[in-house]
């Protein structure tokens, strides 16, 4: 086993003589695994059903010579001109009927007929002729899927998915509510995909809308995949996803995938940067269960796509990466290996910069690729995590979108609340769907689960001696976007104890005192039934109401917070519930990481230092990897540093 070190690698760009200076190169940084191909359509198949893949067999040959493996993309989030003027019916059409036109990527119909049946055939021709070659390791199909298409195309597939879901119109009538503001359909050719009219849209066909668009998608991943197992059964296939994005639903597509890729491109200038990284991390190492995924792509400096885009500081790259490794990935990748000259990306980021192997990032990526061999043992352990938070890509999709509650008010927003409470603690951190089993869990988060159906895991989860922390908005409507009948928290009543009699999401900058500290955002009226109040607000017209209150239920607590609090008051309130559960953290610096890896013989102690100062911490007695020392107690760690104790 080992943790596979590389990154895209578009030798398309470049003449033969730069590949062989590449695979020294390569070799010389420690690199195992590069992605190919991911936007070679063009260079594949020039003419339509005309391949040339001799470039790519030499390619592949000198990887494989060098000792280097490949992940083989299929090309077809850029499908070439030909296709666009050909068949334009491929090109995208936006919100507001304006078809893309070519020049860019991933200007694709997900719905197009033409575009899947020549998306299946260049990645069957490509497994047929790379089957049995000894360098490829991996399938990546297309990049970051994010399409979405409003015309007439997508529009036909949206109302075949809409009958085979509801059979009848009727149904769908009950279903989306159309007797509001006359919206009834009298057939299924009435039906349109949610393009912009005068004001506010139906919430229900919103919400059907972005399943079906993240349906159709996975349609053409799936597409690709069912090509390339029909020839290389034993080679796994995955996708790269994108951090925050919800055009997909990544527990369903994960499912699909045999391993979960992420890129990854924090803000090195961000304060919560690295920690909302961890969130990323921690999603992906849960959407298979724990099973490691890989950080397929992340940038060794500056991105090329904020306003401004500012470098890594030196030592960023390393621990950013370390990070990934510490919560779960066996492979550190960058997007790309030698930064282009021309093109869009001409200002991003790579592994071989415009500067060349004598460089600061060359060295820095040499250095991570030398320390990943000394992590090798730590492929394939699992990280522990005695707490859970719901991340509900429902919930996601309908708190988001208008007609909403309150603009300031996200999803995201709202689980990084927690999160970030968490990972200051050094509290390890699952992942979960409201359904899931929740039973090896100390500890579950419940924020913002705005859409709920009747959930009898929650309940049974409480009733048997589970924690439960839920937040305001939970339990608002259920999934088919109506609101419950008694308002929020819905299914959850019983369970918290309490029903919320109105919602008030506050404008910005409003404060609203509370016992200890102060409500922002949102205040809900909470009525308690059988649950005890913990704190009030103490002024304003709804002075006297709950904010914070708790309930027995069966065996367990469950908590309940009706706004966002003051840090200080929000810290208090998960201490005491951390408390209640049994959970504990790893104390450390601000801005000190510490994540736990365990395998069958061993526990791994990783300690990350994410500010670029240096910081002192106790660490248990063990061998760090990275340098061969053994340690224990006190030790300093430099700006960035990174400590991997092998207890
Ligand atoms: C994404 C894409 C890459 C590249 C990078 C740049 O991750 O998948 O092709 O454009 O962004 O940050």
């Amino acid at each position: 086993m080992s943790i596979q070190f590389g990154g895209d690698y578009n030798p398309e760009q470049w003449d033969e003589a730069t590949w062989i200076e590449d695979v020294a190169l390569m070799r010389a940084a420690g690199v195992t695994m590069v992605t190919v191909g991911v936007f070679a359509w063009a260079r594949l198949e020039p003419v339509e059903g005309q391949y040339e893949f001799g470039w790519l067999d030499r390619v592949l040959e000198l990887l494989h010579d060098g000792g280097i493996k490949v992940c083989l993309a299929t090309p077809t989030a850029a499908p070439p001109a030909w296709m666009a003027r050909r068949y334009p019916e491929t090109l995208s059409v936006d919100r507001n009927g304006q078809r893309r036109t070519f020049g860019s990527r991933a200007h694709f119909c997900p719905s197009s007929p033409h575009y899947r049946e020549r998306s299946a055939a260049i990645a069957d021709a490509l497994a047929e002729r790379y089957a049995d070659h000894p360098a490829l390791a991996l399938w990546h199909v297309n990049n970051e899927y994010n399409a979405e298409c409003y015309c007439d195309i997508s529009a036909a597939d949206f109302r075949a998915w809409l009958r085979e879901r509801y059979e009848t119109i009727a149904a769908l009538n009950e279903t989306w509510g159309t007797a509001v503001w006359g919206q009834t359909y009298a057939e299924w050719a009435e039906v349109e995909p949610p393009r912009p009219s005068i004001t506010l849209l139906n919430p229900a066909r919103l919400l059907d809308w972005r399943r079906f668009v993240s349906d159709a998608t996975l349609a053409c991943f799936v597409n690709e995949r069912d090509a390339l197992r029909r020839r290389t059964p034993g080679v796994p296939v995955t996708t790269n996803f994108m951090t925050m994005h919800k055009t997909i639903d990544h527990w369903t597509w994960a499912a699909a995938e045999d391993v979960v890729a992420l890129d990854a491109y924090p803000d090195p200038h961000s304060p919560t940067g690295s920690i909302d990284a961890g969130l990323e991390c921690d999603r992906m190492r849960s959407l298979r269960g724990g099973q490691p995924w890989l950080l397929m792509e992340s940038a060794t400096s500056a991105v090329g796509w904020r306003s401004v885009n500012s470098a890594r500081d030196p030592g960023q790259l390393r621990v950013a990466s370390l990070q990934a490794v510490a919560r779960g990935a066996d492979a550190v990748m960058f997007f790309q290996w030698r930064a282009s000259r021309r093109g869009a990306e001409r200002f991003h980021s790579a592994m071989v910069p415009h500067s060349g192997p004598d460089s600061r990032i060359f060295r820095e990526v040499s250095a991570l690729g030398h320390d990943l061999e000394r992590l090798a043992e730590l492929a394939g352990t699992t990280v522990p995590a005695d707490v859970a938070i719901v991340w509900d890509w429902t919930s996601w999709a309908t708190l988001d979108e208008s007609p909403r509650l309150s603009e300031h008010v996200t999803y995201g927003d709202q689980v990084l609340r927690y999160y970030r409470e968490l990972w200051h603690r050094n509290i390890g951190v699952d992942l979960v769907r409201p359904t899931d089993d929740l039973s090896a869990y100390r500890l579950v988060l419940l924020p913002a689960a705005f859409a709920l159906d009747d959930n009898p895991v929650l309940r049974q989860y409480v009733a048997g001696g589970g924690h439960l922390l839920a937040s305001y908005a939970t339990g608002t409507i259920d999934t088919t976007a109506a609101v419950h009948a008694g308002g929020a928290p819905g299914p959850l009543r019983e369970v918290l104890g309490l029903r919320v009699e109105e919602a008030n999401p506050l404008p910005a900058g409003v404060e609203v005192p509370v016992d200890d500290g102060y409500a922002v955002l949102w205040q809900d009226i909470v009525v308690p039934e059988t649950a005890t109040v913990l704190s009030r607000y103490t002024d304003g017209p709804w002075a006297g109401t709950p904010v914070v209150t708790a309930n027995t239920y069966g065996a367990g607590i469950a908590t309940y917070v009706g706004a966002t609090l003051s840090d200080p008051l929000a810290a208090r309130v998960l201490d005491e519930v951390c408390r209640q559960a049994g959970v504990e953290g790893h104390p450390a610096a601000p801005m000190v990481e510490v994540v736990e890896r365990h395998s069958a013989s061993h526990r791994y102690h990783l300690v990350l230092n994410h500010r670029p100062v240096p910081v002192d911490h106790t660490v248990p007695a063990g061998v760090d990897l990275l340098t061969g020392t053994e340690c224990s107690g006190l030790i300093r760690l430099q700006p960035y540093d990174v400590k991997v104790i092998r207890v």
